[in-house]
């Protein structure tokens, strides 16, 4: 059967903030936090501590969270950010932030694009900041992108993910997040990866699904990853969020999506839907787009 009970990863300030064109407020972004968070959301990825000229809609990242731990205290330290380096670490810890995320490419060329390091190298810039994470107490989640496709070199292998995340997991990553950047996933896919991890020897609870609905498989592909046993799901308010790097990546699977699906299957998730509906009404208002979510809109 499927599981009683799933963990919603939010991920729209993040992924969903890191592709915007308009330049958001530190304070709305902190509000979008506060909100996300009052809506029942377990897990909210605040942002990341990228360098600035890369990813320019982060670039406050330690104001944000500044901020946030002002208003909030631990419970701040406790939303996870994404740290690419030594660097990105040295500024979470500066503000004793307690959860962190390094990400890596499935492939070689979307390595070079988004972390300017070939397939190899990237794990020289994340194995001192897994170690040193892990030496401090915090926690460190690893992202693979790419797993089900990539723009530039088109079909991915499960062997070539699963490579990938092995060695994350060996550097001491507790859970690996999936990412299928681009969307062209489908159930078969992600029963076959899943699969692949499974025979190497890492389980479904290890593993997270992150999809972007570019295709509208994302719902779909969450159903398989639920009959192959997997209970930690990302997902973006509204349906926000893209790579900047990546060529083609649309919206994440939007958040309400996935609570009006899981909600369905009798499958608890502990979020409250009209919360997070009336957040990215906010939020689009704000952005000055509607959400290209179909359950946002149908709740509106
Ligand atoms: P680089 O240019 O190779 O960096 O970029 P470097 O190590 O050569 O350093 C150059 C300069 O940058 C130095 O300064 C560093 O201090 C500074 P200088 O000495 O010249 O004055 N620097 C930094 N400053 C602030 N914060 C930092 C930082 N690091 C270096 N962290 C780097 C390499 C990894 C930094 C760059 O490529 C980068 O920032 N990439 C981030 C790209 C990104 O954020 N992409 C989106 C997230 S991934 C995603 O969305 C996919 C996901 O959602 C899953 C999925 O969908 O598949 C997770
Ligand atoms: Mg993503």
């Amino acid at each position: 059967g499927l599981p009683a009970k799933v963990t919603i990863y939010e991920v729209g300030a993040r992924d969903g903030l890191q592709n915007e064109q308009t330049a958001v407020p530190t304070d709305v972004k902190a509000e979008f936090v506060r909100r996300l968070l009052a809506a029942g959301l377990p897990i909210v990825e605040a942002t990341s501590f990228v360098h600035p000229s890369w990813v320019p809609q982060l670039a406050d990242a330690a104001d944000l969270m500044a901020g946030l731990v002002d208003d909030l205290g631990d419970t701040a330290r406790d939303l996870p950010v994404l740290v690419p380096n030594d660097r990105g670490l040295d500024r979470a810890f500066a503000l004793g932030l307690r959860h962190v995320a390094v990400f890596a490419s499935a492939t070689e060329t979307f390595a070079n694009k988004n972390l300017n390091r070939g397939l190899e190298s990237q794990f020289e810039m994340f194995e001192p900041v897994v170690a040193r994470a892990l030496d401090s107490g915090v926690d460190v989640r690893g992202y693979v992108s790419m797993c089900f496709g990539d723009p530039w070199e088109g079909a991915v292998e499960p062997e070539q993910v699963v490579a990938v995340g092995k060695r994350l997991l060996d550097l001491g990553c507790h859970q690996l997040s999936l990412g299928d950047t681009i969307g062209v996933g489908t159930a078969g896919h992600v029963k076959d990866l899943v699969a692949a991890f499974g025979a190497a020897g890492v389980g479904p609870e290890r593993l997270a699904l992150h999809f972007h609905d570019t295709y509208g498989q994302a719902l779909a592909n969450v159903h398989a990853g639920l009959q192959a046993g997997v209970t930690t799901y990302d997902a973006s308010a509204g349906g926000l969020g893209g790579c900047p790097y990546a060529k083609s990546a649309t919206g994440n699977l939007a958040t309400e999506d996935l609570v009006w699906f899981l909600t369905g299957l009798g499958i608890e998730h502990g979020v409250d839907l009209s919360a997070v509906a009336a957040t990215s009404v906010w939020m689009a208002e704000r952005l000055g787009r509607p959400s290209p979510s179909a359950v946002v809109r149908a709740l509106a």
